[in-house]
Formats: structure tokens, C-alpha cells, sequence
């Protein structure tokens, strides 16, 4: 009897083991492991979505008006999976190369990205960032007001904490096996550019624009209803089947600037073989990978920084 007890349970322990090293070093069952598993039992347990809980977090632990505030409690609410290890420093460091005037973000989610770009960004430049789920949108809404951003405010009920608690316990099994995660916003790595953007009195910021839609949908009528005329840098972060042809299609529409910088994000996992392909081969970009990895796991991943030649 004892003996059969241990075996199952040997067996059971194989098994975790097995997925723990899986969800390691495998991109797409990392994904399944936290989009489809753990935070679906998150949404089940709080009756709340991971947006909320992330709007609720940062409501309750970052300083009203100040973004790196915003983007660090962000940061820690939650394991930002799909993010490659380096690639806050990629985009910070691109940000303040390019100096850009006019920015377009493609999938704003919460607006992570967006609030990472728009502290960087010089008095006057403008910020358009797209989102099709309105949920998300709003919650992006919310959270550009309590950085300072926006002026509308609508608040949600605060979630337990010890639900909380016992859900963080949840990913204590596949913590066990990685490495201390870095938070890339300590004060001491900000550039400087960053600090005094800080310090910027309210009104002489950036202005974000946050259009709810798809993008393929919105891309068009930029120039028309948002009087821009070309962009200088392009954050792809939407779904990845999109990346080409709404690459093509900013083409198209003349929205990219000679010398515009176009950032895809995740291009290795999940992954955009066709969009690297074209921005690889195509006369008209010069274009450089950054590998990266996964944080908190060992799967590769990477950013691609493509200059549009004209
Ligand atoms: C990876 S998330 C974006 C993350 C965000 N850029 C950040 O750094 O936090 C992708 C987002 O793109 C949105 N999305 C996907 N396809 C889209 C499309 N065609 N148009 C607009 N939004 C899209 C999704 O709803 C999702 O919120």
C-alpha cells in the first residue's frame, strides 16, 4: 500500500517537475502556463481581469501624478511574460536616439509601453496609441490619469489582499526554478533626460492619444482625423499576424518618415517570421535584431529596430 502511495506520488512530482521545465524553456507553453492556466484562475478566484488587478495595484501603490511611480508599480503587479528581458532598456534606449516628435504605438494593452515612450518624450511631440479592446483602453485611460496624463477618472474596487496573496502563492512553484527578476526601473539606472521629463510642470508634457479600434481600421484615417502627417518611430506591439501588413499599410498611407524607426517587440516568440523576413530583405529598411529572453524563463526572444529608408 505505502509503496503505491509513493509511487504516485513520485509519479505526480515527475509531472510537476516536467511542466515546471517545460513552461522554463518553452515559449508557447510559457504562454499557455500563464495566459490560459494561471490567469485564468486568477480571473475565477478575484472576479476581477489582470488588467483590473494591475489598475487596482497601481491605484493603491503608485504616487498620483508621477509616472515612473505608474510604470514601476505596473512593473510589479504582475510577471510581464511576453516581455524579453532587455526590452525596456531597447526601448528606452531607441526613445532617446531618435528623439521623435510624432510616435505610434500599435497595441497599447494597459499602457505599460505607452507610459515608458511618453516620459521620454520632448514638450509638444505627440503619442498615438491603438487599442481594440475597449476594456484595456480604459483601463490604459485610467492609469494615464493617475500618472498625469489624462483628466477623466472613473475607480474600481480595490481586490482583497489576501486573495491576492494565496494567488501569488499560485506561481510560487515555477518562481522556484528561475532567477531573481531585475526591475529594470531603479532610479539609479533612469537617464538623465528621464529625471528632469519628471520634474516637467503638468501641461508641458507630451500629449497621448489613445484611439480604441483596430489598427488596421484606424491606420487610415490618421493623417485625415488626427492631422498627422508622418510618424519618426513606430512601436509594433499588437498581434503578431499584424505586424506586415499594417507595416505595409503605414507604407501605404505615407505615414513613415525617412529615417522613421519602426520597433516590433516579440519577434521570436511568439514570434513574426514573415514580418522579419520583409523588414530583413525589403531595399527600403535597414534592419538589426536584439535578442533578448523571456524574463523569468529561458526562451528566447528579441526585438527588431528597422529604419525606414524612404
Ligand atoms: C502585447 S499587448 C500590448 C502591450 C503593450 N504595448 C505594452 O507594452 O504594455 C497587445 C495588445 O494589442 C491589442 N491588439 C491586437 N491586435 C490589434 C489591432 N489590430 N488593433 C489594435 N489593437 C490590437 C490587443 O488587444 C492587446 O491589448
Amino acid at each position: 500500500m505505502l509503496a503505491t502511495v509513493l509511487s504516485v506520488v513520485a509519479v505526480l512530482v515527475g509531472i510537476v517537475l516536467l511542466i515546471a521545465w517545460r513552461v522554463r524553456t518553452n515559449g508557447e507553453w510559457a504562454l499557455w502556463w500563464h495566459d490560459n492556466y494561471l490567469e485564468r484562475i486568477r480571473d475565477f478566484l478575484s472576479g476581477t481581469t489582470r488588467p483590473i488587478r494591475i489598475l487596482q495595484y497601481v491605484q493603491h501603490n503608485a504616487k498620483h501624478g508621477d509616472p515612473l511611480s505608474v510604470i514601476t508599480q505596473y512593473y510589479s503587479s504582475y510577471i510581464l511574460v511576453h516581455r524579453g528581458q532587455y526590452y525596456s532598456e531597447i526601448l528606452d534606449a531607441v526613445v532617446l536616439e531618435t528623439r521623435p516628435r510624432y510616435v505610434l504605438e500599435l497595441g497599447t494593452y494597459c499602457g505599460y509601453s505607452t507610459l515608458r515612450i511618453a516620459r521620454l518624450l520632448p514638450p509638444g511631440a505627440r503619442l498615438i496609441t491603438i487599442e481594440m479592446n475597449p476594456h484595456y483602453a480604459q483601463v490604459a485611460k485610467e492609469l494615464f490619469q493617475h500618472a498625469g496624463l489624462d483628466t477623466q477618472q472613473r475607480k474600481w474596487r480595490l481586490q482583497e489582499a489576501l486573495l491576492y496573496t494565496t494567488l501569488q502563492c499560485l506561481q510560487l512553484p515555477l518562481q522556484l526554478f528561475s532567477r531573481t527578476p531585475q526591475c529594470p526601473l531603479s532610479p539609479s539606472s533612469l537617464p538623465a533626460q528621464e529625471k528632469s521629463a519628471e520634474k516637467r510642470p503638468t501641461g508641458q508634457t507630451c500629449k497621448v492619444e489613445l484611439l480604441v479600434g483596430s489598427s488596421t481600421i484606424l491606420i487610415p484615417q490618421l493623417k485625415k482625423k488626427l492631422d498627422i502627417e508622418k510618424f519618426d518611430l513606430v512601436f509594433i506591439d499588437h498581434w503578431k499576424v499584424s505586424y506586415l501588413p499594417d507595416t505595409k499599410l503605414l507604407e501605404e498611407c505615407g505615414l513613415l518618415k525617412a529615417g522613421c524607426v519602426l520597433l516590433a517587440d516579440n519577434v521570436i516568440c511568439p514570434g513574426t517570421p514573415d514580418y522579419l523576413k520583409y523588414v530583413r530583405n525589403s531595399p527600403h529598411y535597414k534592419s538589426q535584431y536584439f535578442p533578448s529572453q523571456l524574463e523569468y524563463l529561458q526562451v528566447e526572444d528579441g526585438v527588431e529596430k528597422s529604419t525606414f529608408l524612404g
